[in-house]
């Protein structure tokens, strides 16, 4: 018997979401809720400064929630930031955690909240199930357009002293809510919207090829391509325009679910060994890798390249054989990026030769890898870098 389903087991994992313009008001409603009586609000200093950021601390006090602030969190969060965060949760009292920010600081919460919950160092809950003890409520509020830390059972830590990125993959850190505020996200310059944008993208585009995609996540990761390539544009043109950045923000949520689920490839493990060894920033990296890892990649998933490339608005015709379907995609995902002005290499961002070997065993050693589409070897990776450059 044959079958157009695909039939292997997959297990489908999502927080409980509020989307729309308002959600994030409801922070305080959602912690009283839970059960909370005091907050740990975890946010970094550029959110802190943001026109609607009163309105979401005023939201917990009018519900009777006490709050303490935790705002030393920057990007690519470190292993001591979360182990401070955690002391200042101990030390206080409190007794949820709130995060509002983009990856940095709701990864930095996650990381938190398991600490607080087990009495480990956060470096002992690297890998996958690796959460004795599930932490205290933690309800999460993204302010970009991206990271999608708030709908995925991932959080990645900089361990300073090895100079990696670890991952921890755990029901544990999905948040108990989900408050989506495509409002939130108007503030955002054309650089970071173009970079978490593009970060999304890559979620969308590593969870469709990924060794992992299962059928629903593969409706997300569609859907997400979609989106993405329609919205990103006009967001980063008309920074106000709410159609635009809810479009976003619905893409980057659908591009967390699928990936959240069936896991990402060699541009987040690439990206992932940049970040740790010399603390670039994410969505550049992604941004960045992403065509030149498709390129490397095409042969192993050609029919799951073209749906991308037909998603992203790629007129494929229906003969073209495999080299011309590359071509094609691979000409739609740089057009975009041209859009987008993201134009930088690793070059620029100061990236040489020497650093080669190092970042390609380093992504050869992330978790990220094991579900790219082909198996690459560390020169192989090393090659992909080079390209980059
Ligand atoms: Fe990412």
């Amino acid at each position: 018997m044959t079958s157009d389903v695909l039939l292997d087991l997959r297990k489908f994992l999502a927080p409980e979401a509020v989307f729309g313009v308002g959600a994030g008001r409801l922070a305080g409603r959602y912690a009283r809720n839970l059960g909370a009586r005091k907050v740990l609000l975890v946010t970094d200093p550029g959110v802190a400064i943001q026109p609607w950021f009163p309105d979401i601390v005023a939201s917990l006090a009018e519900s009777g929630v006490e709050h303490v602030l935790y705002s030393d969190v920057r990007p690519n969060p470190r292993d001591s930031e979360v182990m401070h965060g955690a002391e200042v949760y101990r030390s206080a009292g409190c007794d949820c955690v709130v995060a509002v920010g983009g990856g940095s600081p709701m990864d930095c919460a996650k990381g938190i909240s398991i600490v607080s919950a087990n009495e480990r160092h956060v470096l002992a809950f690297e890998g996958v199930d690796n959460v004795p003890k599930p932490g205290p409520p933690l309800i999460c509020v993204p302010t970009t357009a991206g990271s999608s830390a708030d709908v995925s059972q991932f959080a990645i830590i900089t361990d300073t002293t090895r100079k990696v990125k670890i991952a921890i993959v755990s029901k544990a850190v999905v948040p108990d809510a989900a408050l989506i505020d495509p409002a939130l996200t108007v503030t955002m310059d054309r650089e970071l919207t173009a970079n978490t944008g593009v970060d999304a993208l890559t979620h969308a585009v590593e969870a469709y090829v990924s060794n992992a995609h299962g059928p629903i996540t593969d409706l997300f990761a569609l859907e997400a391509v979609r989106r993405i390539s329609r919205h990103l544009p006009a967001a980063i043109e008309t920074p106000e325009d709410l159609n635009a950045r809810g479009g976003m923000m619905l893409g980057s949520m659908y591009a967390g679910l699928a990936f959240s689920n069936a896991i990402l490839g060699a541009v987040h493990a690439m990206a992932h060994s940049l970040g740790g060894l010399l603390d670039l920033p994410h969505g550049q990296c992604n941004a960045i890798l992403l065509d030149h890892v498709i390129d490397y990649n095409f042969t192993a998933a050609p029919e799951r390249y073209t749906d991308i490339g037909v998603a992203l608005g790629a007129c494929i015709p229906p003969g073209a054989d495999v080299e011309e379907k590359r071509r094609l995609v691979l000409a739609q995902v740089c057009a975009l990026k041209a859009a987008v002005g993201a134009t930088a290499t690793l070059g620029s961002l100061g990236v040489t030769t020497a650093d080669l070997e190092r970042l390609s065993e380093f992504a050869m050693n992330d978790p990220c890898m094991v579900t790219n589409p082909k198996a690459p070897t560390a020169l192989d990776i090393r090659a992909v870098f080079e390209h980059a450059l």
